[in-house]
């Protein structure tokens, strides 16, 4: 990091702020939008599930990243020493560790995810799609892919090389830079996508289950579902932006910068969605009846590439366009997961930047090894007796749902009741001007933020189904 204007501690800072909306923004679009939101949508009735998801993250995800920047900005610290900082000689520092810990361990399955798409890149480039026009077929490929172990490992240590050379890169050099030329790559990337695929015969039935909402489909379960997707899709719950937040400069404002990376993330993940569903329905496909999971871009994509016109030409540059598109989106949020480990090891434990990349990075991708054995290379790892899923799934539900909802909860009490709001709102007061929003984000961050999560754990957790059933029976 020579060359850097060094700050506290030479920790480094980001060059401009563009730069920081544009890392932030990248951490928060990956897989969870491109990947997981379409899926979501599909699974929760499509518009509905749409409305909900925008109301969730207003509501919820911009109040937390907005407690989580500011938290690291007041302190200049990881997760960890951020907590250290403004409540000494209390326990408050283990959510720093638990976020430190749920980086490391999603990344080590995120990557693995992230190998399949540099895989059908590979593949669609190869041509390898062309002709695969039934679901049945695609899903042979998906199927005999992710069993190859050896590949799988490949494409993961692969990916873990690239985000750690990042990382090691540092702020400015590092991460700065690779979002910057990564992030309008993508925005460009998905907006030809969005204008083939909406220009489809047949597109319409498409946009008509994704932007007209049939609110008969409006459940609890919706509700949840969408407010889980906005943290996950955010990167919030595990101090990824107390972090960014750390390298922020004094003079920036925290709340327009956390509507720009939050409106930047919810504007990739609809224009995803701009671009499946269209393609499904002019695929013919039942848009009631998507299949979710690993399987949806996976089985379903490939059949819609080599129905495209122009074969087989249209199939390979489409496919191609967006493997690469998913690949790079993935590799801006994997930076993030490890950096905050890095962070904490180089603030806290003085290693050097190259020697907590390369450990925390070798450790994730030893993590990652029965992750990437999961989906068919080892009958030990793919068998259900990972709490009832196998490996890869089970990591994902505990670090990617329980770990960053109990974050979550845990950091908008801290930011509302115990930090306090008082010396919150002076952080957020740099740079910030209506006191009338300051007091918004106040209501929101001690009462609806903490409720509404303490909701969704419960019932995520069986906890309101046991106390109906106490209260009926
Ligand atoms: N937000 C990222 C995505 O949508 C995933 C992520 C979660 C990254 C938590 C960092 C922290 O893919």
């Amino acid at each position: 990091m020579q060359g850097e204007k060094q700050t506290v501690e030479g920790r480094g800072e980001w060059r401009s702020r563009v730069g920081f909306i544009l890392a932030a923004a990248g951490s928060a679009i990956g897989l969870g939008n491109i990947w997981r939101f379409p899926a979501e949508t599909a699974r929760h009735g499509g518009a509905a599930f749409l409305v909900v998801y925008l109301g969730a993250v207003l509501l919820v995800g911009l109040p937390v990243m907005v407690a989580e920047l500011a938290i690291g900005r007041r302190t200049r610290r990881n997760p960890v020493g951020a907590f250290l900082v403004l409540k000494e000689r209390t326990p408050w520092w283990l959510v720093g560790a638990l976020g430190v810990v749920t980086g490391v361990a999603i990344l080590s399955f995120y990557s693995v995810v992230a190998g399949w798409t540099v895989g059908y890149l590979i593949k669609a480039a190869r041509g390898d799609f062309t002709g695969v026009t039934s679901a049945d077929q695609a899903g042979e490929i998906f199927t005999a892919t992710v069993a190859n172990g050896s590949w799988n490992m490949i494409l993961h240590a692969l990916f873990m090389v690239l985000t750690m050379v990042i990382v090691v890169g540092g702020i400015k050099k590092g991460i700065e830079l690779a979002s910057r030329i990564m992030m309008p790559v993508l925005l460009t990337l998905l907006a030809g996508l969005v204008v083939f695929s909406i220009s489809l015969p047949g597109a319409e039935a498409g946009l008509r289950f994704y932007l007209q909402p049939d609110w008969s489909l409006l459940t609890p379960t919706v509700v949840i579902a969408g407010v889980g997707q906005a943290f996950f899709s955010l990167s919030l719950g595990m101090g990824a932006m107390i972090t960014y937040g750390s390298y922020l400069g004094r003079r920036e404002n925290l709340l327009t910068s956390a509507a720009w990376v939050a409106g930047m993330d919810t504007c990739i993940a609809f224009l995803a969605g701009l671009v499946i569903f269209p393609a499904f329905a002019a695929a013919g496909a039942d848009l009631a009846n998507l299949p979710s999971g690993a399987g949806l871009i996976f089985t379903v994509l490939p059949t819609i590439f080599s129905s495209m016109p122009w074969q087989p030409w249209g199939g390979v540059i489409f496919g191609s366009v967006f493997f690469l598109l998913l690949s790079l989106a993935a590799l801006t949020s994997t930076i993030s997961l490890l950096e905050v480990g890095v962070s904490w090891a180089v603030d806290e434990l003085r290693w050097t930047r190259r020697k907590a990349s390369l450990l925390l990075g070798a450790a994730s991708f030893v993590l990652g090894i029965p992750a990437a054995l999961a989906n068919g290379g080892s009958d030990l790892f793919t068998r259900q007796h990972w709490l009832g899923m196998d490996f890869m799934s089970a990591m994902s539900t505990v670090f990617g749902t329980y770990s960053l909802t109990i974050g979550a909860l845990l950091i908008c009490v801290f930011a509302g009741w115990v930090w306090g709001v008082k010396p919150a709102l002076a952080e957020l007061g740099d740079g910030c001007t209506s006191p009338f929003v300051m007091r918004f984000w106040s209501l929101l961050v001690r009462y609806v933020c903490p409720l509404a999560i303490l909701i969704i754990l419960a019932q995520s957790l069986g906890a309101i189904e046991a106390l109906m059933g106490l209260f009926q029976g």
